[in-house]
Order: structure tokens, then C-alpha cells, then sequence
């Protein structure tokens, strides 16, 4: 079927993405490179979204901003009661990202809106391209944050009380941000969603390939662990009348890597990626550690012995010194998501159509399409990329060319769900 086949203008979609990338840039000294700083609701993240809030309504689209900061922006169709066909992704980034990392899934959807317009192509559905709010969920510690409430899995007053490290709320970051809209905070179930993400992995680059079809998302288990010691001089207490709480946080991170390399848990991944002491000083016992522990699993049954065993693992170890504490708060808590299979049948054939070998991935990455598939039939494209597709690192790139082929891919699945 080649009806529908539609091919966007790479060089527009190339443009948006390097302007957009100019929003929070900073000089990386570890890689010398420019990197991209927009933690969401930070003014970089705002100053972004309204950058792309213009080029949606240039693009004659509505725009509809919910309570979650979400924004909605809608191509009507020929059908008003007909429900939308959505895609969309993030603009909040990690404090060390490239251009990329949500980018592309925002920016290719308006690109898809740009080329049906000059087209004069129009559909029966209409064609919705949301922003989702911190989706990194580095900020606000927990991850998908904008579409788990739109989707229903998280309250949205749940969501609103979360803070940073500065004790800063999200209601509030929405307010002083300007992104705080109203309406409903769940979405209407949209007829179908589809997200195109860069990969952030090497899967594709090494199968020689431009796009892949995502099965799904694997399990993703955030914590966070706080370790009570007793802060004691460095020089005169007696390694036995310690309780040093560094020593405990580092013989976590050690057990989590052993945990990984046993094979026990099937394909385990661990990372404790925030480590801080206090009073952090030279010559002071470390009277508290505070770490998150990140895991992730394909298999829910093994995330959840590796939970366990992490579990019982923290218990023991604080009985292993007098006077050590230890105390876990749930991040965040997401079990494997299968995607449609109808949905990645209609990106596989329309990769097929454009001609583009593919193969067909579970992604190691979090995206708002998770949450999405609660409500609707969902699906992702990946596009390859460069440098083992390194990721959330300024380093992390995909080529002019790949983001066009995966926005084609895009643009064609979204025009024949929206004909349905
Ligand atoms: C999102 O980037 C994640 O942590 O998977
Ligand atoms: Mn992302
Ligand atoms: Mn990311």
C-alpha cells in the first residue's frame, strides 16, 4: 500500500531540531562538545516549549495546555467527532543531553503537521502532537511525569506536590513557568498513539539499520535510599566505633553490581547515579549517604526477585555496623509495557512502503508511549544512532538523514491511522 506514502522535508525537521537545541546549550568540558541543559519547568525548558508553541500555531494548529503542563497541540480533521490520532514526546531533557533525546518525537510530529499542510493533505482524524512534561524525571524524581497523569496512573495532585532538591513543587514551577492550563487532566482515549524516539542504544547501528519497530519497554524500578551514620573524627575514632555511612552507600553500589554480574536476575541493569555524603568533608566520617538505585528488567518476574533481594540485601546491612540506618522512598515503579501489535504492524509496513529494512527492538529507555498504551493501541519508531547510540550525553546523535527516514516512517503510519 503506497497510497498514503509521505515524505517530509529533512532539511526543515534538521533546522528545528539544531534551533531548538540552541535553548539551555552549554559548553560540556568532559567532551568539549555543546550540550543541552533543559530540566523540566526550568526557564530553558520554558523559553523552549515556547519556541515550539509558536511553530505549533504557525503551523495553523490549536493548542490546548492541560493542568499537567501538557501541551496538546491539534491539526483538526474532516471528522469533528472523530477521536485523534496522537503523537508527540518530550522537551525536558537530562542536565547532559544532546539534541535529540524527545526532541525528535515533538519536532518530527510538527514536521509531519508542516508537510500535510503544504500538501494540502487532510485526514479524517485529527492529528494531535503533545509535549509531555518531565518525562526525564530528573528534576522532580519520578519519570513519564506528564503522561502518567494524562493516562490516569498518577494523580494529578500527586503529581503537582512532587519537589526538586530545592524544595521547589511542580504545581508551582508550573505557575511560575506559565504552564499551569486547566481543563481535564486525563485524556480522552485518542484513537492511537505513536512515538518516534532516537534509540539511545546500539542495536540498530550494529544491525547496519536506519529505523526499528519497538515491542515495548522494559520494567524500570527508582529508589531512593538514605543512610544514617554517625559523623566522628577521621584520624581519632577506631575503625570499630564507626557507623560510616559512605562505607555502607559504596557497599551498596558493589552488591548492586554483583547482582548484575551473578545472572540470577536475567538481564538486570543497575545504576546508582546520585551519591551524595554529609558533611561531605576530608576529615569526617560520612554521617549520611543519600543514593537512588535505578534498575531495569525485561522481565517483570526477575525485576521483582532483584527488588527482593535488594530488600532483604539492605536489611542485613544495617546490622553490619552500630548506629547505622537505613531508610528506602519509592521513586518510581513501572512494570514491562507491550506495545499493539496492529500498531507495529502499521510501522512496519509503512517503513516497508519507503523501503527501509527494519527490526523490531524492546527499548531499554523509558518513554511517555508507555503510559500512552494504557489508553490506546501505542507504538514507537526508533531511529539509529551514532556512538553505540550513546545517550543522555552531549555526545549522543543521530543523522540528518535517519531523523528524515524515521519522520517518514512517522509521517505515513499517522496518516493512514488518522484515515481509519
Ligand atoms: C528516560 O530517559 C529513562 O530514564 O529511561
Ligand atoms: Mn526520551
Ligand atoms: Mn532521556
Amino acid at each position: 500500500m503506497t497510497d498514503s506514502l509521505i515524505t517530509i522535508d529533512g532539511d526543515r525537521l534538521w533546522r528545528s531540531l539544531m534551533e531548538l537545541a540552541e535553548i539551555g546549550a552549554y559548553d560540556d568540558a568532559r567532551t568539549g562538545l555543546r550540550g543541552v541543559n533543559r530540566l523540566a519547568l526550568t526557564d530553558a525548558d520554558a523559553e523552549g516549549r515556547r519556541l515550539v508553541l509558536g511553530w505549533f500555531r504557525q503551523a495553523g494548529m490549536s493548542v490546548r495546555i492541560d493542568p499537567m503542563g501538557n501541551l496538546i497541540a491539534r491539526r483538526d480533521g474532516t471528522d469533528p467527532g472523530a477521536a485523534p490520532v496522537m503523537t508527540g514526546s518530550h522537551l525536558d531533557s537530562v542536565a547532559t543531553a544532546g539534541a535529540f533525546d524527545g526532541c525528535l518525537g515533538v519536532l518530527g510530529g510538527l514536521e509531519v503537521v508542516r508537510t500535510l499542510t503544504e500538501r494540502g493533505i487532510s485526514t479524517r482524524r485529527p492529528i494531535e502532537v503533545v509535549v509531555f512534561t518531565e518525562e526525564e524525571g530528573v528534576r522532580f524524581g519520578t519519570d513519564m511525569l506528564g503522561s502518567a497523569v494524562a493516562a490516569g496512573r498518577i494523580a494529578i495532585k500527586d503529581a503537582h506536590d512532587l519537589i526538586d532538591r530545592d524544595g521547589l513543587s511542580v504545581g508551582a514551577e508550573l505557575r511560575r513557568t506559565g504552564f499551569a492550563g486547566d481543563g481535564p487532566a486525563r485524556f480522552d482515549p485518542p484513537h492511537a498513539y505513536v512515538e518516534c524516539h532516537i534509540e539511545q542504544g546500539p542495536v540498530l547501528a550494529e544491525a547496519g539499520l536506519t529505523v526499528g519497530v519497538v515491542t515495548g519497554v522494559q520494567a524500570i524500578s527508582w529508589q531512593e535510599i538514605t543512610i544514617s551514620g554517625r559523623a566522628a573524627h577521621a584520624g581519632t575514632t577506631p575503625t570499630e566505633l564507626r557507623a560510616d555511612a559512605g562505607l555502607a552507600a559504596a557497599q551498596i553500589i558493589v552488591a548492586l553490581r554483583k547482582m548484575v554480574d551473578s545472572g540470577s536476575y536475567g538481564q538486570l541493569r543497575a545504576t546508582v547515579g546520585h551519591l551524595a555524603v554529609h558533611p561531605d568533608l576530608t576529615n569526617i566520617v560520612p554521617a549520611r549517604a543519600q543514593l537512588t538505585v535505578d534498575l531495569r528488567n525485561p522481565d517483570d518476574e526477575q525485576m521483582a526477585r532483584a527488588e527482593a533481594d535488594l530488600a532483604g540485601y539492605l536489611a542485613g546491612l544495617e546490622g553490619s555496623q552500630p548506629g547505622l540506618g537505613l531508610s528506602t522512598r519509592r521513586m518510581a515503579r513501572t512494570s514491562h509495557v507491550p506495545f499493539d501489535h496492529g500498531i507495529q504492524k502499521a510501522i512496519a509496513t509503512a517503513a516497508d512502503d519507503h523501503g527501509l529494512a527494519h527490526l523490531s527492538l524492546l527499548s531499554g529507555a523509558g518513554h511517555d508511549a508507555q503510559e500512552m498504551a494504557a489508553i490506546c493501541p501505542t507504538a514507537m519508531i526508533f531511529v539509529r544512532g551514532e556512538y553505540d547510540g550513546i545517550s543522555h550525553n552531549p555526545r549522543e546523535y543521530s543523522t540528518p538523514q535517519a531523523c528524515a527516514r524515521g519522520i517518514d516512517v512517522l509521517a505515513t503510519t499517522l496518516v493512514r491511522l488518522a484515515g481509519e
